[in-house]
């Protein structure tokens, strides 16, 4: 642990006294010169340095807005979808990808894979990424079409995504309190869950279990955004759709799967649906910081872009 102004004889301390940056932040100087030993002025010092790291400390909207302006963006590959999103996947906050099959949830995700390893300038964060498999979809073979494409050095490009299968919800949770260790380790700043939906909807079936299952996706979701505040990475899942019941009152024949408390979660929602022939569009839904709108994009042999493919044209 590194704390901006603290002498390393102190990050030393608390680490001996296993404290992370999110327990320091949330301490009192009280409780944490109890826990490690520390004297009171020394803790206060620390806790406006953890809070700082976390960037969770009390600021003016104008600073608000300069931390904004710092957070890092991975390129979808398509400017017009990336427009929609304000620059692309954000760091630092839940992004959901929700759609039916065939609709190109996977396809964005092994692109994102790709294109968070890419320099800054070119719309990567120079980071590795981490994939959690739920459903064995993780295709190597797509994904190095995809890199050769796009002319990344393919043996280093798959050494930088790193892949866990994760083979039922208990599996997920376990997978996911590794991360606290592999991300900085491994550099990784971009964490998916492909798809996040599926354990809980085949485990926890039934009206008598849904209080359990929303308690544990809501226990998730809280881990997945805390990793993201704390290492500043890109956490993206996917969800399923399911059929509106209510579809005459509010118009949709469909809907994210999970129910009303995951809905809240993720700080970006994204409906993907098919288009004609490879083409798709995505529609931003559920965003505190951009407008309801649409981007049309392709899922071409070669990844995603902003124009088809010439031989997906008249599929
Ligand atoms: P589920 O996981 O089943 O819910 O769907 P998904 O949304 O993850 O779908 P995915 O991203 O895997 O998209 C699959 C679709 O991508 C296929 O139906 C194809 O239309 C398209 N696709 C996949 N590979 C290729 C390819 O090599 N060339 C082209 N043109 N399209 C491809
Ligand atoms: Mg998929």
């Amino acid at each position: 642990m590194e704390l901006k102004g603290i002498d390393k004889k102190i990050t030393e301390i608390l680490e001996k006294a296993n404290l992370n940056l999110e327990t320091i932040a949330v301490s009192t100087a009280e409780e944490l010169s109890s826990l490690a030993e520390i004297d009171n002025k020394e803790a206060k010092k620390v806790i406006k340095a953890a809070q700082e790291e976390l960037g969770i400390q009390p600021m003016t909207a104008l600073k608000f807005l300069e931390h904004e302006s710092k957070r890092g963006k991975i390129t979808t590959s398509s400017t017009e979808f990336d427009t929609i999103l304000g620059g692309g996947i954000w760091t630092q906050e839940l992004t959901e990808l929700a759609g039916s099959f065939g609709s190109g949830k996977t396809q964005l995700c092994f692109q994102l894979c790709l294109n968070v390893q890419l320099p800054v300038d070119e719309g990567g964060l120079e980071g590795n990424a981490f994939f959690i498999d739920t459903e064995r979809t993780f295709s190597p073979r797509r994904v190095v079409e995809i890199a050769s494409y796009r002319e990344f050095d393919v043996e280093k490009a798959l050494g930088n995504i790193y892949i866990g299968s994760a083979l039922n919800t208990h599996h997920l949770f376990s997978i996911v309190d590794e991360l606290e260790e592999i991300i900085p380790d491994k550099n990784i700043k971009l964490l998916i869950v492909d798809s996040f939906a599926s354990h809980f909807r085949s485990e926890f079936i039934g009206k008598n279990r849904l209080v359990e299952r929303q308690q544990k996706i809501m226990q998730i979701a809280e881990k997945l955004i805390a990793l993201a505040v704390k290492f500043d990475l890109a956490v993206v899942v996917t969800n399923q759709i399911i059929a509106n019941v209510e579809e005459f009152l509010f118009g949709s024949p469909e809907e994210p799967a999970l129910g009303f408390a995951w809905a809240h979660r993720p700080q970006q929602r994204i409906f993907l649906r098919k288009s004609r022939g490879s083409s798709r569009i995505a529609r931003l839904f559920d965003s505190s910081r951009m407008p309801e709108r649409e981007a049309l994009f392709y899922v071409t042999e070669n990844g995603l872009s902003d124009a088809p493919f010439s031989s997906d044209f008249y599929s």
